[in-house]
Order: C-alpha cells, then structure tokens, then sequence
C-alpha cells in the first residue's frame, strides 16, 4: 500500500485534499492522472450498462433532494454506524470495526452492526490505540446535513445524498413514461455521494465524498432470484474483462445480520485487497421496499401496469453498486508490476509499470521526440496532432528519453511513439509496448491504423 501512496502522489494520481492546509480527514484530490483514470472507468461503465442493454437508460439526478426522500428511504433513522469513544485518549471508533479485529481471534462473535447485539461482545474490547476504556455503543448517522436557503432551521435542513440511487427511485415512473420502458428495465446512474463516515481508512477505500455508478434494474418480483444472479455473474465479469486478476476476485453472501436494512439479500464482489478481502461493489435485492417506501410518504401510486397480462405489481429492485474511487484503487493495485529494464547506457535497473488493461489507461499513446532537438520538436508534434483525435495521447519532450518511458510506464501507457533522426529520413516512427518493451518501426502515414488495430484486438 505504501508503494501504491507514494506512486499515487509522485504520478498526479491522487493527493489530500486541501493539502497546503494539512489536509481533511477522508477527502481526496484526483490529479491530472487521476482523473483520466477515473474518467475511463466511469465511461467504460456506462458503455457496458447503459449502451450495451436497450433497455437500460441514464439519468443525472441532483445531489440535493427534498428532505423526504431521506425519511422515506429510512436514512434518517437506519444510516447509521455504532460507533465508540476512548473515555481515555477521546478517539473515536466503529464499534463493528473494533468486534471485527476481535473476531480474528475469538471464533463465535459475529460482525453484526446491531447496536444492541454489539453491546455485549464490546466490553471485551480495549481501545487500539491507547487500550483505554470505551464508551457504550451510539448510533452516529452517516448523512451530510446542509441547510437550503437563507434561513438555517429544521424547515430549511437538507442532507448531501448517502447514495445515488434514491435519486432513480423518485424518477422511477417518470423515466419509465418518457422512455416507454417496459419490465424489466433498468435506469443508471453516475454521480457524488457523501458519507460521513466515523473512521475513513485505507487511503481512498473509504472516504467521506466519493463517487457512485449505480444500476437500479425493475423486475418482476417472480423474476428477482434469475436477475439477482444475472447480475452478480455480469459485474464479477466486467472486472475480469478489464484485466483484473482472478484470483483476486471472489463472490461472498452478506449473512442475515449485516444486510442494509432495504435488502432482501446482498452479494459482494470482493477483491483482494492488501489490508485483506474487502468488498468492492454490492450486488443487492432491494426488493420492492424503495419504491413502496416512497409511495406510501409521497401518495403518487409507483406499482407497473402489465398490458399483457393485467398484471399490477410494484417492481422488485435489482441493484449493482460501485464506488469509482475504489474501484479505480483496484485498477491501480492490480496493475502495479516491477521488472528490469535497460538504461541508455545498457545497465538493469528496476522499472515499476501500471499494467492497465487499454481501455482503463489513463493516457493510451504518448508521443515523444527523442530529445528536444529543433528538428525533431516539429515532426514530432505533426505526428501527436495527426493522431490525438483518435487517441487519448500525450506529448512530452522533457527530460531525457529514458526517464520519459519510465514515466509513461508507471502511469500506464500503453505505447509510447518515439520520433528520433532516423525519422527525419525514413518518414518512420518507433512504437515501444509498455509490456513487452519491444519496439517496432512503423511509417507515419500508416501509424493510426497500426496503432487502431492495437487498440481493437
Ligand atoms: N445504493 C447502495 C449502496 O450505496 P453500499 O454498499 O453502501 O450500497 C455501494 O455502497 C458501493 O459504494 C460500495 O461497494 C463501495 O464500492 C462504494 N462505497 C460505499 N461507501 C464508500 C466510502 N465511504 N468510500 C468509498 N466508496 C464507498
């Protein structure tokens, strides 16, 4: 993890947010890397489950809703983590967290997030950092309260959404009108969420603002077990297809007591992580509680009509919910490598290389003279503009050479194109493979198609 920090930092991936001010506890700034890495993700997503399926849509709700849609939702009361302090050194802890740590030592005591079922097995526990006595077990909400408008009172509260998904419930029959969607179909989503999460951890694993690519898929409840598996299978693969190694990938069932309070059951796509197995995206049946829930306290009727078969029901809820931000730790985890490679002068040395799958590399072609000689600089830059409309690309001519192919290879890039005095003769290029790094000397005039036929393969 600390290798993954530091090239994080050092390659514009990711810094503490506000850091000149020494930062704010689980906020994170996506740098130039960052967040062309993030930006693939997100799109890659949105191409597998909006452009892939007719029957799937996308919506960009906002972040701020009527207050209500919390209280129907059950956040207001159900969001919320148990949570202890130090009577000592005053830090403050998830209790669910702490029984966790203990479960590795004593078999028997559950990972239950009942605050009251958590009361009995905490008084074993000592504070981690201080071995200090803890506080009794509180209910701390997770939701961002703000106030809409001049005047800050209970009538002016609002809260930063938990989650983007309510935001598809209260839109459900709206979309399915405008859209003529019949069951089953699916509205998705990509967009902020804010939790105020008790202990954020683990670098950008879990913070307090990150962002959301969520599936709300309506079926009919007959139908709930066939698209709750459909979906775990779809998701696991996603991650696989997009390089993501096996084995550290596995599929686990929430047990009865650790269900969100809306599921029915919940699958989690875990990954290997180095701090352990953790979850990465949640496969969840949330039922039709959702939109009963906001029914009930709006009054507008959310069941679906079936002209075929007259049948009136309200659509049970398949969900697939991911954190980018997490998974784009994936991506970054699972690509790092370490090899040899040759320096200019012929010696080995350590190369450290992020071996994105093409689709998710933040940059997929960079372009370089071999030095900033006056008569490379030109055709060089002809050659990146003949070729950044089809390509996300970058230019560079700084440094020497072969700290340019280090750089390229530790943010991932899969081809770096050199432009040396050859060049200025032959009309050729060199295309060095990240992986392999083979070169292969390729004319100009021939290099988008070389170059595209990469990329489709
Ligand atoms: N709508 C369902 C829902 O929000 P969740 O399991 O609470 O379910 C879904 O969150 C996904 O969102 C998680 O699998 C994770 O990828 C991401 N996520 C949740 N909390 C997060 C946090 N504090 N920081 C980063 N990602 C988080």
């Amino acid at each position: 993890m600390e290798q993954i920090v530091s090239l994080a930092k050092r390659r514009g991936f990711i810094f503490p947010s506000s850091e000149i001010y020494g930062g704010i506890g689980g906020f994170w700034d996506w740098g130039p890397i960052g967040a062309e890495l993030k930006n693939n993700i997100k799109r890659a997503w949105w191409k597998e489950i909006v452009y892939k399926h007719n029957n799937i849509v996308g919506l960009d709700s906002s972040i701020i809703m009527n207050p209500k849609v919390w209280e129907a939702s059950g956040h207001t009361t159900q969001f919320a983590d148990p949570m202890v302090d130090c009577k000592k050194c005053k830090k403050r802890f998830r209790a669910d967290h702490l029984i966790e740590s203990l479960r590795k030592e004593e078999e028997g005591v559950t990972t239950s997030a009942d605050i009251f079922k958590l009361k009995k097995a905490l008084k074993k526990v000592k504070c981690p950092e201080c071995k200090g006595e803890l506080t009794e077990p509180k209910r701390f909400n997770l939701m961002f309260k703000t106030y809409t408008g001049p005047v800050e009172d209970t009538s002016s509260l609002t809260y930063l959404r938990p989650e983007t998904c309510q935001g598809i419930f209260v839109n459900f029959d709206t979309i399915r009108q405008t859209m003529r969607l019949k069951i089953p179909f699916g509205i998705a989503q990509i967009g902020k969420a804010f939790r105020n999460e008790v202990t954020p951890s683990d670098f950008v694993f879990r913070s307090r603002e990150f962002e959301q690519v969520e599936l709300e898929f309506f079926v009919n409840p007959k139908e709930d077990e066939k698209w709750f598996k459909f979906w775990q299978k779809e998701r696991l693969n996603w991650f696989l297809n997009l390089g993501i190694k096996k084995e550290n990938l596995r599929l686990r069932d929430h047990k009865k007591d650790e269900l969100a309070h809306y599921a029915k059951s919940a699958v989690d796509i875990e990954y290997r992580f180095p701090f352990g197995w953790r979850e990465l995206e949640g496969v969840a049946n949330r039922t039709d509680y959702d939109l009963k829930k906001h029914s009930e306290v709006s009054g507008k009727d959310l069941s679906y009509f079936n002209e075929g078969t007259s049948q009136k029901y309200i659509p049970y809820v398949i969900e697939p919910s991911l954190g980018i931000e997490r998974a784009a730790l994936v991506f970054i985890l699972d690509a790092y490598d370490e090899d040899e490679a040759k320096t200019a002068e012929g010696k080995k040395e350590k190369r450290v290389v992020l071996r994105f799958h093409k689709d998710i590399a933040p940059y997929q072609v960079a372009v370089l003279p071999l030095s900033n000689h006056k008569d490379l600089v030109p055709v060089a830059k002809k050659v990146w503009e003949d070729i950044r409309d089809v390509f996300r690309t970058r230019y560079d001519e700084t440094q020497s050479i072969g700290k340019r192919y280090r750089r390229q290879d530790e943010i991932g890039t899969p081809y770096c194109v050199t432009v040396d005095f050859e060049t200025l003769k032959d009309k050729a290029v060199t295309i060095r493979d990240r992986d392999t790094m083979k070169q292969k000397r390729v004319k100009i005039v021939d290099l988008k198609v070389v170059l595209s036929n990469k990329f489709e393969k």
